[in-house]
């Protein structure tokens, strides 16, 4: 027998369904509130209780620290997968077999050449341009080159269209970072992995040969699929609302990559660097910038720390941290800013103010010791997030459209003004 959970409004009864989810997750269904109750609206800020769709991608357990992708779990494919297999997983459901695999890189490879005219798009910018403002507008900018990806009415230009942003992505992530060093905007070498691609289009140098370093190989691909997806935070549900409106995928991502900008979001991974680099330059007190982060008058917070969904430890932060610890070794860096960040969380697990509200280190917190470690300037940290998350966008993206999700429209309480006469601006 169905589940009901029942609404009492002013003595008046409603019933609605419960719908349970394939972990056991139950959500109260209230499709048809505002029309059986006469237009009566439900207000969540930060939708902290609100589902906004039903999603087969990713599922995250943040009491237990729980995240996994198509059902398997972070720590397996962290550890054994290679990121274009994950990237297939998310947007295919099912990992690839090896002749899967081959077909999909190589589709992709067919379509990493971007348009030359792009480049005098991002001549344009000056070289001080934050590189996620220079991504989303080269993104988005792609459209105007690739017309026929804007209206996807069939499998087939939506698989068209997936390929193309794969192809074209890791090309202009690189050139946003050739940019700003004063490097030539030049392509990579088909002949090589996805990682291994990306990694010789960021770093060559044109007046020497690229030699390959397999422990930069093995963390871009760690840290890569540790951000592939993390089902409905604040980018994807951008992405999801601005293509529910059929804008095309190109534009979707542009406006998710937006969204992940901000230092709540992806953007922290660049602030905990700056903050542990403050820190540093303060003499190495942490005591006295946890204070700050406890004081509510100071609008300081521990970057890093916290989650919207993790009350436990984020599962990302726990495999990135030892990843930390043995990619500084492999590469023979010692920073000191990886014993601050090991000194602040002590400190945050043993403070009352941390443990009451849960708050843990989350993906970000280490991470950017890593991209430190591999010569990655700090403004590029968020690029290399988003470039992390583009299959996840795309699997959403693609989730939402062949689901036919009705355009994004939240409601409101109107709270302004009720009507006042109109004066002329003379009688103002
Ligand atoms: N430092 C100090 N206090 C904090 C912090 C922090 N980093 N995070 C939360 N709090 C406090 C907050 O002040 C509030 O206290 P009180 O109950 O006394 O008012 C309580 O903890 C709950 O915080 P909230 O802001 O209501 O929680 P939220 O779910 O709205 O925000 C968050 C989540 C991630 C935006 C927030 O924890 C934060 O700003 N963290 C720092 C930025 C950060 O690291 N962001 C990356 C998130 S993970 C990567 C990603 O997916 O984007």
């Amino acid at each position: 027998m169905s589940r009901l959970a029942t609404l009492e409004i002013d003595g008046k009864k409603y019933k609605f369904p419960l719908v349970q989810g394939t972990e056991n997750e139950i959500a109260i269904d209230i499709k048809t509130l505002r029309a059986v109750t006469g237009g009566v609206t439900t207000i969540d800020p930060g939708y902290k209780n609100t589902g906004s769709c039903e999603s087969a991608i990713t599922f995250l357990d943040g009491e237990k620290g729980i995240l996994s992708y198509r059902g398997y779990a972070i720590e397996d494919l962290a550890e054994k997968a290679d990121f274009l297999e994950v990237v297939f997983l998310l947007i295919f459901e099912e990992l690839p077999n090896q002749e899967q695999l081959d077909k999909f890189h190589s589709d992709i490879k067919a379509q990493s050449l971007v348009d030359e005219d792009v480049r005098k798009i991002i001549d344009a910018f000056p070289k001080s341009a934050h590189p996620m403002g220079v991504l989303s507008s080269l993104t988005s900018a792609l459209t105007a080159f690739n017309p026929s990806s804007v209206n996807v009415d069939s499998e087939d230009a939506m698989y068209n269209a997936i390929v193309r942003i794969l192809g074209k992505f890791p090309v202009l992530v690189a050139w946003t970072l050739r940019k700003k060093q004063g490097l030539p905007l030049d392509y990579g070498d088909n002949s090589l992995g996805y990682i291994e691609n990306i990694l010789k289009m960021m770093f060559h140098k044109p007046n020497e040969e690229y030699v390959q370093n397999q422990v930069m190989i093995d963390a871009l691909n760690k840290l890569l699929i540790l951000h592939a997806d993390h089902e409905q935070n604040c980018s994807t549900s951008t992405v999801r609302i601005v293509g529910s409106s059929h804008a095309g995928l190109f534009a979707s991502i542009s406006a998710g990559i937006s969204a992940l900008w901000g230092p709540l979001h992806g953007g922290a991974n660049q602030a905990v660097l700056e903050m542990l680099e403050a820190i540093k330059e303060d003499g190495g007190d942490t005591k006295k910038y946890m204070a700050k982060a406890k004081d509510k008058e100071d609008p300081f917070r521990l970057m890093g720390f916290g989650h919207r969904v993790y009350k436990n430890f984020d599962p990302r932060a726990k495999i990135i941290k030892a990843a930390a610890d043995e990619v500084l070794e492999d590469l023979g860096v010692e920073d000191p800013i990886l014993d601050i960040a090991k000194g602040l969380e002590q400190e945050a697990l043993n403070d009352e103010y941390f443990v009451s509200r849960k708050l843990y280190p989350n993906v970000d917190f280490y991470s950017g010791i890593i991209y430190r470690a591999m010569d990655i300037p700090t403004e590029m940290f968020t690029v290399m997030f988003a470039l992390g998350r583009l299959p996840g966008w795309i699997a959403q993206w693609k989730e939402m459209r062949l689901r036919k999700e009705p355009i994004g429209r939240p409601r409101q309480l109107y709270i302004g003004e009720t009507h006042r006469e109109f004066k002329t601006i003379k009688n103002r």
